[in-house]
């Protein structure tokens, strides 16, 4: 395990977590990465540290450029564990490191992980010289934690950006000029819909914080680092925290004896005819988080599910409580859904739905039993006069 040099003086020295599939809720795929940035200097400074699982894996990639006691200063720009979670145990092997965290989210936070800790409380404009090099901390609160904050380093101008800018992609390349870019690119938009989209207002605010900056390198905690392609990452943040919504629909529904489905194909249609692109996506094949990166720059999103025992179906209802938390624009919405007797999981997905920021398109779309062709193109005709009507 050895460190990567990445510029004149800068390694990295952080993680491959090449098996993670399940980061709290949030499909991985594609596994991640947990950045940790050395920098030689006069004062030999480390940017973040890694989950604490893979931090004898950190500390022999710093073993492979200094000697770990040598360490000064710790930059710890997020205290979340995927960041943190090593602070202890670099700490015990670099005893003389004073750790800088800003005040006083990043003290409190790491004050309440791991106790009494040797931090520096640090605020916006805050500087720290290094020797050569000189750190300019910006406090960037909520994207996605109270304590987030990043930081520059002149004279490389690169920004250590942490989550932000993030992607959860496990490769042995370290850059987007070598790794595969739709794919990163996607895994990009993948992580801003699921950890950054409810932030979006503080995300911008944290985006013109640094648009005065000058920026060679972005470097994040998670993924690779952005060098030929920082436009296109920076033009993609500012269309996704402007909350941008394209003229498609998103339907999304569980199914039990396929009349839900049928109902789902019937708007599907309706949203065609009206020339609306349409993604379904039934939750037996499709995860929460695709879902969700599917549903963030729709205009539409229709939820459908049966009534099981009274109530909506388990992922159905699993979905909407991951969408509600990670909604960021407000979207039209339909509610839908076949039952046999009572038919309660409908209007619990409407009133779910209110609870997202979203307008309902259409009164809940209750259907007894199987659906005939008929109660199909009348299910048809009611949403396309629905989306005809607020044109
Ligand atoms: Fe990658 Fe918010 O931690």
């Amino acid at each position: 395990m050895k460190a990567l040099k990445i510029s004149e003086n800068v390694y990295w020295v952080g993680a491959i977590d090449w098996n993670v599939r399940n980061f709290h809720g949030y499909e991985t795929e594609k596994g991640t990465t947990y950045n940790a940035y050395l920098i030689l200097d006069e004062k030999i400074t480390l940017v973040d540290t890694v989950k604490d699982c893979l931090q004898e894996e950190m500390l022999e990639r710093i073993r492979s450029v200094i000697e770990p006691d040598k360490i000064d200063v710790i930059i710890s720009n997020h205290a979340e564990p995927d960041h943190s979670g090593a602070l202890p145990f670099i700490l015990r092997h670099a005893p003389r490191a004073k750790v800088y965290a800003v005040s006083p989210a990043g003290e409190k936070d790491l004050g309440g992980y791991y106790g009494d800790l040797p931090v520096v409380g640090v605020k916006t404009g805050d500087k720290l010289s290094v020797g050569k090099h000189e750190f300019a901390f910006v406090s960037t609160p909520m994207v996605h934690w109270p304590d987030n904050m990043v930081c520059h380093m002149t004279p490389e101008n690169i920004l250590f950006s942490n989550d932000a800018f993030g992607q959860h992609y496990a490769s042995s390349t370290r850059f987007d000029t070598d790794s595969d870019l739709p794919e990163v690119l996607k895994q990009a938009k993948k992580y801003y819909a699921n950890i950054v989209q409810p932030y979006g207002l503080q995300t911008k605010k944290a985006l013109e914080a640094v648009s005065s900056l000058q920026i060679s390198m972005i470097c994040p905690s998670h993924g690779v680092c952005w060098t030929k392609h920082i436009p296109e990452i920076l033009a993609r943040y500012q269309r996704w925290t402007a909350g941008e919504q394209e003229e498609r629909a998103v339907i999304v529904y569980d199914t039990m004896w396929h009349s839900t489905e049928r109902m789902a194909h019937a708007l599907e249609t309706a949203f065609v005819d009206c020339g609306i692109q349409v993604k379904l996506c039934d939750l037996k094949c499709e995860n929460n988080s695709d879902v969700i990166t599917e549903a963030m720059q729709a205009k539409y999103i229709a939820v459908g599910s049966p009534t099981l025992n009274n109530n909506m179906m388990p992922n159905v209802a699993s979905f909407l409580t991951y969408f509600k938390g990670l909604t960021g624009n407000a979207k039209k919405f339909i509610a839908f859904g076949s039952y046999g007797w009572g038919g309660q999981s409908i209007q619990q997905v409407y009133d779910a739905l209110t609870q997202c920021k979203a307008q309902p398109l259409l009164p809940p779309v209750r259907q007894a039993y199987r659906p005939t062709e008929k109660d199909l193109e009348k299910i048809a005709g009611d949403v396309i006069q629905a989306l005809e009507a607020q044109q």
